[in-house]
């Protein structure tokens, strides 16, 4: 189980990743009808727009156990063939960070994902020998932020791959009134609107923000989220009026500073912020480019006219 109620149990209380949740729908209602067990799922794209979300709905739909890990975490071949091995049949297991996984124990999964076994190595030496371990069919549901940092073999293993898209105004909006009905707090359309505007096309991030406000209404107004009062809070809280943050406009006052604007190369603008490249590609650029701030071109990072009219910066030709 996730300890966190804001999060949907059912896909049609998910809202968004409209093309996810219809096909999802049609294999997870087939998978059932045949009684077997669902095909094993990839999502990717930036943090936070629901890939735990919609693995637990997955299993929750196909009413059976969830069991949470992460590439990171599982660092040995015996290790993951544990986890395998105490699945119950029909079980989903979300792998997080599924790029990070070890050569070694993604070898483990290939069979194990194809033909539900493993094999084991039994003794040493001369009387080595292997033996094939049967293991529960099972539903691997991975999670990565770039499909890209996959190997072949193991995304090609995946029978449903699904990039998820940043969430539309309207979306987040809609996500964050039923939030705020299940947190029990009062908010009108136009302030969950202001907050949606802000939220980086980020449930997650709408979710957090909105019970940062909410304590900014309860403890300077009556309790109740205006616009006015998501307004002020977020100005407080450093968030801009197009949802970016202060490492969001250090990275666009960087690249137009310190490299007149680009074209720069990502390891030398995340050398510049102290930042990890990956980090950056992965977790702040998406979203810049997404919204028209930054370009990628053949030569390197470029900041759009956009970028120096958000931050006030003139520029000079
Ligand atoms: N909470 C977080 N993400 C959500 C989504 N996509 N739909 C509904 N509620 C959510």
């Amino acid at each position: 189980k996730i300890e966190n109620h804001l999060r949907p149990q059912l896909l049609s209380d998910y809202i968004g990743q409209e093309k996810a949740k219809e096909t999802l729908k049609i294999y997870i209602e087939a998978a059932k009808e045949r009684g077997e067990s669902l095909d094993h799922v990839l999502f990717y794209g930036p943090p936070g727009l629901g890939k735990t979300t919609l693995a637990g709905i997955i299993a929750n739909e196909m009413g059976v156990n969830l069991k949470i890990t992460s590439g990171p975490a599982i660092e040995k071949p015996g290790e993951i063939a544990a986890i395998l091995n105490n699945l119950q049949e029909g079980d989903v297991l979300f792998v997080d960070e599924i790029h990070r996984l070890n050569r070694q124990v993604e070898e483990v999964l290939y069979p194990a994902m194809e033909d539900y076994c493993i094999d084991i190595m039994i003794g040493k030496g001369a009387s080595a020998r292997s033996i094939r371990l049967d293991l529960p069919h099972f539903t691997l549901v991975g999670a990565t932020t770039r499909a890209g940092m996959l190997t072949a073999p193991l995304r090609d293993r995946f029978g449903v791959i699904h990039r998820l898209e940043f969430y539309s105004w309207e979306e987040l909006r809609t996500i964050i009134l039923r939030s705020a009905k299940v947190l029990n707090v009062e908010i009108d359309p136009d302030g969950a609107y202001e907050m949606a505007k802000r939220s980086r096309g980020t449930p997650r991030l709408a979710n957090r923000l909105l019970k940062r406000v909410r304590d900014f209404a309860q403890v300077r107004y009556e309790g109740v989220i205006t616009k006015q009062v998501a307004q002020e809070a977020l100005d407080l809280l450093d968030v801009d009026k197009l949802g970016l943050d202060t490492q969001d406009r250090e990275i666009l006052q960087a690249l137009i500073y310190k490299f007149q604007g680009g074209p720069v190369g990502l390891e030398s603008l995340a050398a510049t912020l102290s930042e990890d490249a990956g980090t950056l590609e992965d977790v702040y650029e998406p979203y810049l480019i997404k919204s028209g701030f930054v370009q990628r071109t053949p030569r390197g990072r470029v900041a759009t006219d956009l970028a120096y009219e958000h931050l006030g910066i003139p520029k000079e030709e």
